[in-house]
C-alpha cells in the first residue's frame, strides 16, 4: 500500500495506491487504513473493480454496516435496486431507468447536493462512508468534502466558546425543507415518524486523534432552546464559514474510483449534473457509529 497525501504536509485527503480492495485484507492492513482515515478524513482508492459483496466485506472490517431503509430514504422496499446493505445514491430505478424530473425519489435525492454528514439525523450517526463509482459523470457531479477539523481550528476563541455547549436537532425533514420538498405533506403519518429529529452536539472530539471539530450538516433545523429562525441563521453562517475554498476538496470522478470518508470529520455534497439525462451509478456502504453522542 502506498499513501500519497493530496498536498505536501497536508492532513486532509490522501490517495492510496497498490492495494486491491476486492481481496481479503489482513487485520494489520485494515488497522492501517483505519488510522489513515482518522488522520486524513478522506481516502481515494483509484481503479478498484469491486462487487457489491466485496464492498460490503471491506466495509465490515471497520465496524457494523448501517443498513439502508425507511429511516434514511423514501424508496419503498419493493422498489429497491440494491441490497439493504448498500445505500443507493444513483439516479436510477430498479429497471435502470433514470428518475423522471418530478419523481419524489429524485427530488429527495437532490438533498445530497446540500452540505451534509451522512446519517447525522440518526441517533447513532454514521462513522465512515464508502462510495464506489460504477458509472460516473465526467465533467460534472463532483463530490466535495469540507474539513470540519480545520474549520473548527479557525474559529475565534469567542466562537469556540459559543459553540462548545450547543446541541442541534437533525432531521431529513429539515434538509428537504430547504429544497422546498415538504416531507410532512408528501408522506403519510406512519412514514413521517421515521424522520423525527434527533439531537447531536455541535462540537465533537475524535477519540483516536483527540481533535475537535464542528459536527455540521444541512439536516440541522434547530438549536436546543433557540427559536428556529435564529438557529437557521447561525447554522447557515457556520456552514458558509466551514466550506470556504481553503477547507474544501472537490473530487472529479473516474470510473472505479472508490472513496472512503469520515462523516465525523467532514461534510460533503455532490455538485450539479444533468441527472435526468446522465446515468450516475454509485454504491455506498456505511459504517455505523459506535455510540450515541448524547
Ligand atoms: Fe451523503
Amino acid at each position: 500500500m502506498v499513501v500519497k497525501p493530496l498536498k505536501k504536509n497536508s492532513d486532509f485527503v490522501a490517495y492510496i495506491y497498490e492495494i486491491d480492495l476486492s481481496k481479503d485484507l489482513s487485520r494489520e492492513l485494515s488497522l492501517q487504513i483505519d488510522e489513515l482515515i482518522n488522520n486524513y478524513a478522506v481516502l481515494i482508492f483509484p481503479n478498484q473493480i469491486i462487487t457489491d459483496k466485496q464492498q460490503v466485506k471491506f466495509t465490515q472490517l471497520f465496524g457494523k454496516i448501517e443498513e439502508s431503509g425507511s429511516k434514511s430514504n423514501i424508496t419503498k422496499p419493493k422498489d429497491r435496486r440494491l441490497s439493504t446493505k448498500l445505500a443507493d445514491v444513483s439516479n436510477l430505478d430498479k429497471n435502470l431507468q433514470l428518475f423522471k424530473r418530478n419523481d419524489p425519489r429524485r427530488i429527495f435525492n437532490l438533498g445530497n447536493r446540500l452540505w451534509h454528514s451522512d446519517s447525522s439525523f440518526k441517533s447513532i450517526p454514521a462513522k465512515y462512508s464508502i462510495l464506489s463509482g460504477k458509472t460516473v459523470t465526467k465533467n460534472e457531479g463532483n463530490t466535495e468534502f469540507a474539513d470540519m477539523r480545520a474549520a473548527y481550528d479557525s474559529l475565534s476563541l469567542e466562537m469556540k466558546n459559543k459553540v462548545s455547549e450547543l446541541i442541534c436537532e437533525h432531521s431529513l425533514i429539515y434538509s428537504r425543507q430547504r429544497l422546498g420538498f415538504d416531507m410532512v405533506k408528501e408522506l403519510g403519518p406512519d412514514e413521517i415518524k421515521n424522520f423525527i429529529p434527533v439531537e447531536q452536539p455541535l462540537v465533537r472530539t475524535i477519540p483516536m486523534t483527540k481533535r475537535k471539530l464542528l459536527f455540521l450538516s444541512s439536516h440541522i433545523g434547530k438549536i436546543r432552546d433557540w427559536i428556529r429562525p435564529d438557529s437557521m441563521c447561525f447554522v447557515d453562517d457556520l456552514i458558509e464559514f466551514s466550506t470556504k475554498t481553503e477547507f474544501v476538496y472537490s473530487h472529479r470522478w473516474n470510473q472505479n474510483d472508490l472513496l472512503m470518508w469520515d462523516n465525523r470529520q467532514t461534510m460533503h455534497r455532490v455538485r450539479a449534473f444533468d441527472d435526468t439525462k446522465q446515468f450516475r451509478d454509485m454504491r455506498r456502504t456505511t459504517v455505523l457509529g459506535e455510540e450515541k453522542l448524547i
